[in-house]
């Protein structure tokens, strides 16, 4: 059983925090509710009390003990500021600075308030820190305004609460980049050079990363699939934006897993305007761009764990990847044969083969959440021989 405090500030879904504390006492936690002044406009904290079946007289200072995880939900934008700057004007905002555990938070707030930079800054800051967050999602508010801003649902956030609790795997607090997607180069203003990568796969790697305790960076290339909440998202969509980011913010990943299908060539020019018709060819000049996995293996440092995938077609696949694992600087590299449509590039099943210096294997056809799962196996494996 582990103790775990619940924050409750205030914001419509304070209501939905009732669900989540139940969900963490029936998982059998020892559940504290701090419910905010601003919460109780909206809940009372007799009812949490209840829930979490707390005796009368309750140690006041209970807040204050050990904690294994703190857990904010919903999270309002000023408790978030709150959080980030390190405030302690209620008994919440003492309680974070005094606890020492994992911190789990989920915004919910007006769509214009999440995308303020103030509220971005805030988000990332605590992300900086090590903080988990659950959301928000995307949909519409209470006030029937559109976007992303409301809180996670209470068993996406309890499941997360969970992998916190019980994540003594490897990833625990790790930093994960992961790049998903494929690129679009563009020709001239609404033009562009792409490939069919939904993203699936990256985004199945993001997701479990994060399940697993990491702390997840996901290089969005033109996904066609929702990001998982909680994972910082950048949007990469070009080869170059791609290169950037991943050089960038690689310093500071213990794993990098390059699972985007990056632009291998891109056009020379790109017209500013739309290019109109006309009854004239339209010759290409394609360049070669970066190769990221390349530059990364160079600029990695000790013990840092490199994954590339390599997006063959046919019977001379296997060769060329074995050939890139040896080039690139990779411990791991997926082969996906993309010349089938039942697996690979924008299918939910994929098949692969793992390499690593001296080893090989190959992984059955299967849903990629699974397929991303064996090669997190793989990737906390080379964390531990590391
Ligand atoms: C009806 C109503 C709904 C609100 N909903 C939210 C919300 O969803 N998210 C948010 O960040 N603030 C919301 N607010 C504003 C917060 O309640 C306000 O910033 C308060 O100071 C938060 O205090 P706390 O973070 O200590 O709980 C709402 C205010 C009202 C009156």
């Amino acid at each position: 059983m582990a103790r775990v405090l619940l924050g409750v500030t205030g914001g419509i879904a304070a209501y939905k925090a009732c669900e989540l504390c139940r969900l963490l006492v029936k998982d059998g936690h020892d559940v504290v509710p701090l419910v905010t002044p601003g919460a109780e406009r909206f809940v009372t904290a007799e009812t949490f009390r209840a829930l979490a079946r707390r005796p009368p007289g309750d140690d006041v200072y209970l807040h204050l003990t050990r904690a294994d995880l703190l857990v904010v939900a919903p999270c309002t934008a000023n408790t978030l500021a709150k959080l980030a700057h390190g405030l302690a004007d209620n008994v919440l905002a003492e309680a974070a600075l005094a606890h020492r555990g994992s911190v789990l938070v989920a915004p919910a707030m007006n769509p214009r308030m999440w995308a303020h930079p103030a509220t971005r800054a805030n988000a990332a800051t605590l992300r900086e820190r090590g903080v988990v967050l659950v959301g928000p999602d995307e949909g519409e508010t209470a006030e029937g305004e559109l976007g992303v801003g409301r809180m996670a649902e209470p068993d996406e956030i309890f499941d997360a609460a969970r992998n916190l609790l019980m994540g003594t795997g490897p990833l625990l607090g790790k930093r994960v980049l992961v790049s998903a997607g494929g690129t679009r180069e563009p020709l001239d203003a609404v033009r562009f050079v792409g490939n069919r990568s939904s993203g699936r796969m990256g985004v199945a790697l993001a997701a479990g990363a994060q399940r697993r305790g990491a702390v997840v960076t996901l290089l969005a290339a033109n996904l066609a699939v929702p990001a998982p909440a909680g994972v910082e998202l950048v949007e990469t969509p070009t080869a170059a934006d791609l290169e950037r980011e991943a050089l960038g913010r690689g310093v500071e990943a213990d794993v990098i897993v390059m699972a985007a299908a990056v632009a291998d060539y891109r056009p020379a020019e790109a017209l500013a305007a739309k290019r109109p018709k006309d009854k004239a060819a339209w010759t290409l000049e394609l360049e070669p761009t970066t190769d990221v996995l390349s530059a990364l293996g160079e600029h990695r440092h000790d013990g840092q764990i490199l994954v590339g995938f390599a997006a063959e077609t046919g019977a001379t696949g296997l060769e060329r990847a074995r050939e890139k694992l040896a080039r690139k600087g990779a411990d791991l590299f997926v082969l996906n044969d993309v010349s089938r449509t039942d697996i690979g590039f924008d299918a939910y099943e994929n098949e692969v083969t793992l390499l690593a210096a001296g080893t090989e294997r190959t992984v059955a056809k299967a849903p990629k959440e699974e397929i991303a799962a064996v090669i997190l196996d793989e990737v906390e494996a080379l964390l531990l021989d590391g």
